[in-house]
C-alpha cells in the first residue's frame, strides 16, 4: 500500500513550507522571472528583504487557504514598477503550479491554483499586458 505524502490539510506552517519552496524554486531555476526578484530583493533567500517578503507572502496565502485577516498589504500596487510581462506570468505560474502539485492533494491545491490565476488575470489586466 502506498501513503500520500501530500498535505491534506491546510495550514499556516504548510502555507510557510509552499512560499519558501517556491521562491527557491524561482531562484533555482533562475529565469525571467528571478531577474526581477532579484533586483527587488537580492540573490539570497536569507536576507532581510526576503525573509520579510516570505512573511509577507505567508499571510497573503493563508488569507486565501485559511480566511486569515493577517494580510493588509496591497498586491497590486507591489506590481506596478517591476519589469513584468505575460510571458513572465506564464513563467511564474508554471512554477507555482509545479510546488503547490508537488505538496498538496488536488482538492486542496486546486484552491491555491484558481486563485493566482484569477490574480495573474487582473493584474495583467491592470499592467495592460
Ligand atoms: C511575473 C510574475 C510576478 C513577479 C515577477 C512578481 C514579483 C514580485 C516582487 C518583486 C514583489 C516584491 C515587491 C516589493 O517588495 O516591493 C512582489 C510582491 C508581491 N507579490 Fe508578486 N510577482 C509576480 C506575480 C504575482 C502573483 C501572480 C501574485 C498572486 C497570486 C503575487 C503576489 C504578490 C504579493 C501578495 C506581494 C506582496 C505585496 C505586499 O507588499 O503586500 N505576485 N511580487
Amino acid at each position: 500500500m502506498t501513503f500520500s505524502t501530500k498535505h491534506n490539510t491546510i495550514t499556516k506552517e504548510n502555507i510557510n513550507e509552499m512560499v519558501i519552496t517556491f521562491y527557491t524554486k524561482i531562484l533555482k531555476e533562475d529565469g525571467e522571472v528571478a531577474k526581477v526578484f532579484k533586483d527587488k530583493l537580492g540573490d539570497d533567500i536569507n536576507n532581510d528583504h526576503w525573509q520579510e517578503h516570505i512573511v509577507i507572502l505567508t499571510k497573503f496565502w493563508c488569507m486565501i487557504g485559511l480566511q486569515d485577516t493577517e494580510y493588509q498589504g496591497n498586491p497590486m500596487r507591489a506590481h506596478f514598477d517591476l519589469p513584468l510581462s505575460r510571458e513572465k506570468f506564464g513563467e511564474w505560474m508554471v512554477m507555482f503550479f509545479q510546488v503547490i502539485d508537488t505538496l498538496y492533494e488536488p482538492e486542496l491545491g486546486i484552491i491555491f491554483k484558481t486563485r493566482a490565476e484569477n490574480i495573474a488575470s487582473n493584474f495583467m489586466r491592470n499592467l495592460q499586458l
